[in-house]
């Protein structure tokens, strides 16, 4: 037996983290053992879409706690079905499966697409995925992923996922062949930097995979649910995917990710696909609240009007400090530091008490609540402008 000598001893390591403890949440704030307060813009990796401890979920888990937690899967259970039914209201697919984490949403797709070619495609497997694209951590969505830190990891690979360019409609048609199933992409790479999918480039893609009768998956599991400023990412590119998986944000905070499909595409039978926890009432309960008050009328707008306002104070802040570009959509913006400085930066955020997201070393990722305000916004952009003055490792322009 291991002797746990410190008390973080007992967790296994599995990423470097500063030693502080966290211990309460409220809104776009967060609170460490200490009493140390932090303006919190990465709010779980884009999860946290109400904020930390959102009255709403707190209400929803507590009555539904209550209430049911689980009946098992094997039968129906209201809340399920109530949630199934407003995504599929608010979409353009017809049936859902949820799962547990975002890699399960995209594991439930992989095998979907399978089944699919194995009904309709004489077996056709593959599926054409994206360099920088990042679908999760079981070993299909590793495999899927294009993330270059993957390649070396846990080998074999599952087989069966070809590499396109984002935004290359030519390096896409390339690797079609008859064993291709679908094609499978976030309209924004999160993980990679933030890169967009084009709107030319989806529509693009949509009539390609039309034409090869091949399926268009989009794993809106960084992009969905409001985060872009539109419910699902999809829309700004006014497609209809065949599938779309979601996670993070559905829940606002709990474990809770979906599998969507549309009634064509839907195709598994009995014995193909399940889990223990599955569409359980509790977690659904979280996921029906975060749906309802993102559905409230001025909501969306408000979560767009805030992205608006990020992105145009970042460009200050980047025109001030000689940076690089801001990238992205609604709530999830990058600014491009144009020097290997983030990691510096995010650590000086975090001892100011910012905390901030690096997903490479020249790039800044922020990820704030939805309903995060414009005093939030503006306190965030006053404490990176002094974090970036001090350093003097960016050129200040006068
Ligand atoms: C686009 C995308 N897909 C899949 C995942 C995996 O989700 P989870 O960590 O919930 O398994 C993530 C997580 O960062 C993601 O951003």
């Amino acid at each position: 037996m291991l002797s746990a000598t410190h008390p973080y001893d007992a967790l296994m390591d599995i990423t470097a983290r500063p030693s502080t403890v966290f211990v309460q949440g409220k809104g776009s704030w967060l609170w460490d053992d200490t009493g140390k307060r932090y303006l919190d813009f990465i709010q779980g990796w884009a999860v946290n879409s109400l904020g930390h401890a959102p009255p709403a979920i707190a209400k929803a888990l507590v009555e539904q706690a209550n209430r049911l937690i689980t009946p098992s899967p094997a039968y129906y259970n209201d809340v399920s079905l109530k949630l199934a039914k407003a995504l599929v209201d608010q979409s353009c697919f017809d049936q859902v499966f949820f799962t547990n984490s975002g890699a399960e949403a995209n594991e439930g797709a992989i095998k979907l697409a399978r089944k699919y070619g194995a009904l309709h495609k004489s077996g056709a497997f593959e599926i054409i995925t994206f360099d920088g694209g990042f679908h999760g951590r079981t070993l299909a969505t590793m495999s899927a992923s294009g993330k270059k830190a993957f390649e070396p990891m846990f080998e074999p690979k599952v087989p069966g996922f070809r590499k396109a360019r984002l935004n290359d409609l030519a390096s896409v048609a390339r690797l079609i062949t008859e064993k291709t199933i679908a094609v499978m992409l976030e309209p924004i790479q999160g993980e990679a930097g933030v890169w967009a999918a084009t709107p030319q480039f989806l529509q693009g893609l949509r009539a390609l995979t039309k034409q090869h009768g091949l399926l268009l998956i989009v794993d809106e599991i960084q992009t969905g649910m409001g985060r872009t400023g539109k419910l699902f990412a999809y829309e700004h590119a006014e497609i209809t995917p065949d599938i779309m998986t979601l996670g993070k944000g559905i829940g606002g905070g709990v474990p809770l990710a979906a599998l969507l499909a549309t009634e064509q595409a839907s195709c598994f039978e009995h014995g193909d696909q399940g889990g223990t926890f599955n569409g359980n009432p509790l977690m659904c309960a979280a996921g029906l609240a975060v749906i309802e008050e993102i559905g409230k009328p001025a909501f969306l707008k408000a979560a767009s009007d805030a992205g608006l306002y990020l992105e145009s104070e970042l460009q200050r802040l980047s025109a001030r400090h000689g940076l690089g570009e801001v990238r992205g959509r609604g709530l999830l913006l990058a600014l491009d530091l144009k020097l290997p400085i983030a990691i510096s930066i995010v650590a000086q955020a975090f001892e100011a008490g910012l905390l901030l997201n690096a997903p490479r070393p020249d790039t800044l990722r922020f990820m704030p609540a939805l309903n995060v305000t414009r005093e939030e916004i503006a306190e965030m952009i006053g404490s990176l402008d002094a974090i970036l003055t001090k350093s003097g490792a960016a050129r200040r322009v006068p």
